[in-house]
């Protein structure tokens, strides 16, 4: 079998189990990072599945990571939310990575919002800040599109608006509205796991970065190539190495989830409210 008909199946058996748990067709699909699950929380009329019952899903294996698929309302939007997700450094391939945003675009949602937790570069911001993702530089050294092309994608999506124009500016508003403070700025992506040197901090910021993660990259790069519009929102969890001279923990990355997270979710229910899906402007028009 051709590796993109593998990936097909893998897809379809995976988007089958969902459907039998909750055949809702979702409109945004949230992917949640480190520590940053309240608003999965928050929803109603929810439905939840393990990684574990879902077929070709590894479980999530990172402290902080849930490794489940909720799927219900917020605000009144049908969401699919991934509560975890995985990473290139627990040894997953690229196309594995990228399986449970696939699985939720599949499922229909027509808007991709993604946060994660990120070490600040930028010398403005401080631990606990929100960034909103304004572009980003993959220097993850794999693209999750490598190979056969997967039924839907388009081979060479543009990455000129990665991170959607409209859905900024909803975030902005959304921000203003519950009093956080949101700062903009351009994520780099590294494979990790290792956090990185004061050096390569260094050298990240004269490339223009502003914020460093290990994730979140591989699913916009699915959604761009879906047509999906994209929020992405990072969680400065500390900075980054080297800028405050004190050594960085994953410990300390969860904890500063757990204490931005309902901030994050003020902000993610903003944009929800604000949304105006299609068939809702096809009907005001
Ligand atoms: N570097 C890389 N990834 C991260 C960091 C960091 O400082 N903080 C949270 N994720």
């Amino acid at each position: 079998m051709k590796l993109s008909s593998l990936m097909q199946t893998r897809l379809a058996a995976a988007m089958e189990a969902v459907r039998g748990h909750d055949p809702r067709v979702p409109a945004v699909a949230l992917i949640l990072g480190s520590g940053l699950g309240a608003v999965a929380g928050a929803m109603q009329e929810s439905t939840a599945v393990a990684f574990s019952d879902i077929p070709g899903f590894p479980q999530a294996g990172v402290a902080g990571h849930a490794g489940r698929l909720v799927i219900g309302t917020l605000e009144g939007v049908t969401c699919a939310v991934l509560e975890g997700r995985l990473h290139l450094y627990e040894g997953h391939s690229p196309a594995t990575v990228v399986l449970p945003a696939r699985v939720v675009l599949g499922l229909g949602a027509r808007t991709l919002i993604v946060t994660n937790a990120a070490g600040g570069i930028n010398r403005s911001f401080a631990a606990g800040d929100l960034m909103l993702i304004e572009d980003h530089i993959n220097l993850m050294g794999v693209n999750p599109l490598a190979g056969p092309v997967v039924e839907g994608d388009t081979r060479f999506p543009d990455m000129t608006n990665a991170y959607d124009p409209a859905l900024l500016q909803l975030a902005d508003a959304a921000a203003a509205g519950a009093g956080t403070r949101l700062v903009r700025g351009v994520y780099a992506a590294v494979p990790g796991p290792s956090y990185e040197t004061p050096a390569e901090i260094r050298m990240l910021e004269r490339l223009g970065a502003d914020a460093v993660g290990m994730s979140t990259v591989p699913e916009v790069i699915v959604a761009r190539a879906r047509g999906v519009p994209v929020l992405g929102i990072s969680l400065i969890s500390n900075v980054a190495a080297g800028i405050a001279g004190e050594p960085l923990t994953h410990d300390e990355v969860v904890a500063a989830g757990a204490a931005a997270e309902h901030r994050v979710a003020a902000v993610l229910r903003g944009v929800l409210r604000n949304m105006i899906s299609p068939v809702e402007s096809r009907g005001a028009s």
